[in-house]
C-alpha cells in the first residue's frame, strides 16, 4: 500500500487527515515515527511556498511521498499580517496567548476594533517521483478585539463566523466543515482519490 508521511507531528491534525483520507488504499505515517528528523526552514512568502518547501523537505529525508500544511491568519487592517508569521507573531517562542496578545496591540495600533480577516491553508502533495499536487482552502469572517469561546485553538477566540460568534464557540466537526483546513483537505481527497484510487 502507498505510505504518505504527514509533515506533522501534531496528533490532532494527523487524526484529522486520517479520518478525510480514510477510504483511500494509502498508509498515513506521521512525522513523529521518525527519530531525530531536522526541522524545515519554513522561510517561504506564501502558504503555498511553505507547504511546498515542507513537503520536499520531508519526502526527501523520509525517501516517501509528503502531504504538508501551512495555515495561517490574514487581517485586513494590518495590511495582511500575521500571515505567514501566525504562529511566530511574537517571536519564535510565541504561543496562543502571547499571539493573541501581539494581534490585540497590533489592532490597537491602527485604532481598529474590528477588521475583516481571513484563513487560509494551504496543502501541497509531493509524490517520490516528484509529481505536486496543490490545493487551498479559506474562510472569512470579522477579527473583534474581544474574545468569546475557549474552542478550538490560536486566534479563535477572535475570529467572528458571524456577528456574535466565533471559531472558538462551535464544535471540532462544525469547525471541520467550515474551515479552510477542511476546505483544503477535502480538495486534496478529491484530487488523490483521482490519482490513487483504480
Ligand atoms: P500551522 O500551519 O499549523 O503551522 O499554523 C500556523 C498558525 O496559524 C497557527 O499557529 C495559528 O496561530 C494560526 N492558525 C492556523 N489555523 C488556525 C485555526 O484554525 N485557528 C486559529 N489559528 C489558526
Amino acid at each position: 500500500m502507498k505510505k504518505i508521511v504527514i509533515a506533522s507531528k501534531n496528533a490532532d491534525k494527523i487524526k484529522e487527515i486520517r479520518r478525510v483520507l480514510k477510504d483511500m488504499p494509502i498508509e498515513i505515517v506521521s512525522l513523529a515515527e521518525f527519530d531525530n528528523m531536522p526541522d524545515a526552514v519554513e522561510d517561504g512568502n506564501t502558504f503555498e511556498e511553505n507547504a511546498l518547501i515542507k513537503a520536499k523537505f520531508f519526502r526527501e529525508k523520509t525517501g516517501m511521498a509528503c502531504l504538508a500544511d501551512d495555515s495561517g491568519l490574514k487581517v485586513e487592517a494590518l495590511g495582511g499580517m500575521p500571515g505567514v508569521y501566525s504562529a511566530r507573531f511574537a517571536g519564535y517562542h510565541a504561543d496562543d496567548a502571547t499571539n493573541n496578545q501581539k494581534l490585540l496591540d497590533e489592532m490597537k495600533k491602527v485604532n481598529a476594533i474590528e477588521s475583516p480577516a481571513a484563513y487560509h491553508c494551504a496543502l501541497a502533495f509531493v509524490d517520490t517521483d516528484g509529481t505536486q499536487i496543490i490545493t487551498h482552502g479559506s474562510i472569512e469572517g470579522i477579527i473583534k478585539i474581544a474574545a468569546q469561546g475557549n474552542g478550538g485553538f490560536g486566534y479563535d477566540p477572535y475570529f467572528y463566523i458571524t456577528p456574535d460568534k466565533t471559531m472558538a464557540q462551535i464544535t471540532t466537526d462544525e469547525k471541520n466543515t467550515i474551515s479552510h483546513r477542511g476546505k483544503a483537505l477535502r480538495a486534496m481527497s478529491e484530487k488523490l482519490s483521482a490519482k490513487f484510487v483504480p
